[in-house]
């Protein structure tokens, strides 16, 4: 099973990872904050690496195969709410997974790393990245971009026999 998980404010986001799923045959988990913050805590909150607390959502990884993490990206760094799920993730080791970032402009890489160092420190294995743009989403035209990066997904999570 593919677990395509995923925190979206405005869209970007969600759109992105549906399409996603329906490309590769994965289960989409939204990412829920209890309570959202204004926009100036949201980025400061972001840029210190904080955590917000999140509605119940699959971080039990047991029966996945293959975990993806679609985040936008906030102050070069990715939301509270997204590390709060990744702190809360068990039954991980050993298992692949992918990163998904949206983002304006500017921030994708350190986005990815924050998602990659903290899932290896639970054992698992990171495979591939990609990044989309919101004028991009926006414009619809960010289908290439999931095309390529389901291509290194499905092989691994569904192994020819
Ligand atoms: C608090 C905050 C901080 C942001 N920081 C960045 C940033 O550092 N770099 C960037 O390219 N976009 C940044 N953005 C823009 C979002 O990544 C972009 O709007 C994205 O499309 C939002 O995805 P969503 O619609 O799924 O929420 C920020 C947005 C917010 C709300």
């Amino acid at each position: 099973m593919i677990l395509i998980v995923y925190y979206s404010g405005e869209g970007h986001t969600e759109k992105v990872a549906t399409a996603l799923a329906e490309k590769v045959g994965g289960r989409l988990a939204r990412i829920e904050p209890v309570s959202e913050a204004g926009m100036f805590r949201k980025g400061m909150m972001a840029m210190f690496g904080m955590r917000a607390e999140i509605r119940p959502v699959k971080t039990d990884l047991a029966d996945v195969d293959f975990l993806v993490v679609a985040t936008p990206v906030w102050s070069r760094k990715v939301p509270p709410y997204v590390n709060e799920y990744l702190s809360k993730v068990t039954g991980a080791a050993g298992k692949p997974f992918s990163v998904l970032v949206e983002m304006s402009g500017s921030g994708a890489e350190s986005a990815v790393e924050i998602v990659r160092k903290s899932l290896e420190a639970k054992g698992m294995r990171f495979v591939s990245s990609a990044v989309t743009v919101e004028s991009d989403v926006d414009a619809g035209r960010f289908g290439p971009t999931i095309e390529e990066f389901a291509r290194t997904i499905a092989p691994i999570a569904v192994p020819a026999a």
